[in-house]
């Protein structure tokens, strides 16, 4: 077993030290997050991760798990795996700042033969550059192994557990080797590369699933204006297994930590190299779109006037079973109703109130759904929490100011929905108008009562 060390404790680094330290490893993991390590050295998890936290009781209780928020004097770890965040420049490239900083403070501190592995996300030729940090740190010998990650916020430890394959990019076959064995007991395909082509493996991955979603929700605005179902269409392509299923929903488009920095900095790296992104620019532009196109079906359904309309969106973290916050539709998209004077309350299963309010500070957190439908005139499903699904919708009708749902994700079920007595507007195939609307004066009757 091996004596491993991972910089950086968000989502990913929780994750991976956590999950090798079940493999049997000893994991020192460092984060320069004080409350986050205070955090986590009592087993508590700093994000909503399904699975993460009897992980990091388990090792922690074994001793195999350390952690800590300063660098030791000397590290006796023989493989570092960074895992530091990558954000989004504002120019679009990827800010490095964190990596550097990081391989700085571990290189001079590592013994003799020992590896780096970069897990966080970088630009193609970081790999390059962190040897070259380590060279002139006077330690030539330690060898860079780029290791890229596709787990997924909300099944991050399962994902890792059993990954589809795991990317190894070196140009020194023995460190890889070393790497590889740690893998080995997931049994998944190690594909062996060079460094760059691991690195560029990464995008290409998450710009690929980026343009699967905004392909889809560019069918869709083609299916409103035709009269088909994309629902329906998604469904009939993804059997195909030439596409597959998985990222054809149409909806409010996507968004979070990784996708929208990770496509803006391939574009941006491809730009910066000569080569002209006009694909990837255009799934961007269909995505930010997405937004504009559903504040467009909200402003409709409520007689194209949002001033002062009462809005609750449903869902605040960028999907389900997840509380990262980072780029949301949802939260854009809330943004965008109080553009127009909408008076937007927004409810989350799972995140926080005050992580919200740092996000949206003008944005009403609701505590309930039933306490944000109070008076509301509409409510937008936004984030496909499962308990959205099973709402009882003639309770929150007779709570509202006016029953309309916009259901930016196709997600809830319209026949419940209109049953209910609410008009139902979706993202790429019929609308449904109820017979029997209640209008706002029966709110007006019941709150005079
Ligand atoms: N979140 C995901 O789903 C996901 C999936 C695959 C890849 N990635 C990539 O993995 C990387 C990490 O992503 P994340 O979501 O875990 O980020 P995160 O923001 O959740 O966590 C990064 C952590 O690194 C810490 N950190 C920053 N500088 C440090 C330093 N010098 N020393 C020690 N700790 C330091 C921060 O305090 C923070 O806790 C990114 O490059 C991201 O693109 C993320």
């Amino acid at each position: 077993m091996a004596k491993l060390a991972v910089i950086g404790c968000g989502y990913v680094g929780a994750v991976t030290a956590a999950c090798f330290t079940d493999l049997g490893h000893t994991v020192e993991c460092i984060d320069i997050d004080a409350t986050r390590v205070a955090m986590l050295q009592r087993g508590i998890a700093p994000i909503h991760e399904p699975g993460l936290e009897p992980l990091l009781r388990a090792g922690i209780a074994t001793g195999r798990l350390a952690i800590r928020s300063t660098y030791p004097e000397r590290m006796d770890a023989e493989i570092v795996f960074i895992a530091v965040n990558t954000p989004a420049s504002q120019e679009g490239a990827a800010d490095l700042r964190a990596v550097r900083d990081a391989v700085t403070s571990v290189a001079n501190r590592l013994a003799t033969g020992s590896i780096i592995v970069n897990k966080s996300t970088v630009p193609i030729g970081t790999g390059d550059l962190v040897a070259g940090m380590a060279r002139r740190t006077g330690m030539a010998d330690i060898a860079v192994v780029s290791n890229p990650e596709f787990l997924r916020e909300g099944s991050a430890v399962h994902d890792f557990m059993h990954p589809d394959r795991v990317v190894l990019g070196s140009t020194d076959p023995a460190a890889a080797d070393r790497v590889a064995a740690l893998y080995e007991p997931l049994g998944a395909f190690i594909q062996r590369v060079d460094i760059r082509t691991a690195e560029m493996i990464k995008y290409a991955s998450n710009a690929f699933l980026a343009t699967k979603i905004s392909f889809i929700n560019e069918i869709a605005s083609i299916c409103e204006s035709l009269g088909a179902d994309v629902t329906e269409v998604a469904r009939g392509m993804g059997m195909d297994v030439r596409i597959g299923a998985q990222f054809l929903q149409a909806g409010l488009g996507w968004g979070g930590s990784c996708f929208p920095k990770d496509v803006r900095a391939l574009a941006h790296m491809a730009a910066v190299h000569g080569t002209h992104p006009q694909l990837l620019r255009s799934v961007m532009e269909i995505n930010s779109d997405q937004r504009l196109r559903t504040v467009q079906k909200i402003r409709a359904a409520l007689d194209n006037d949002l001033e002062r309309r009462r809005i609750l969106v449903l869902g605040a973290a960028f999907k389900n079973d997840t509380d990262d916050i980072r780029n949301s539709p949802s939260i854009e998209l809330a943004k965008l109703l109080q553009l127009e004077g909408a008076d937007v309350a927004i409810y989350d299963p799972v995140v926080p109130a005050e992580r919200i309010h740092r996000e949206a500070p003008t944005l009403r957190v609701a505590e309930t759904v039933a306490h944000g439908a109070f008076g509301a005139h509409a409510l937008v499903l936004a984030t496909p929490w499962p308990e959205f699904k099973t709402l009882r919708w003639d309770e929150l009708g007779t709570l509202m100011a006016r029953r309309t749902v916009i259901d930016s994700r196709n997600y809830l079920d319209a026949a419940a929905v209109v049953e209910a007595g609410f008009s139902y507007t979706c993202i790429g195939r019929p609308s449904l108008e109820t017979p029997a609307t209640v209008l706002e004066s029966e709110f007006a009757m019941r709150r005079a009562e």
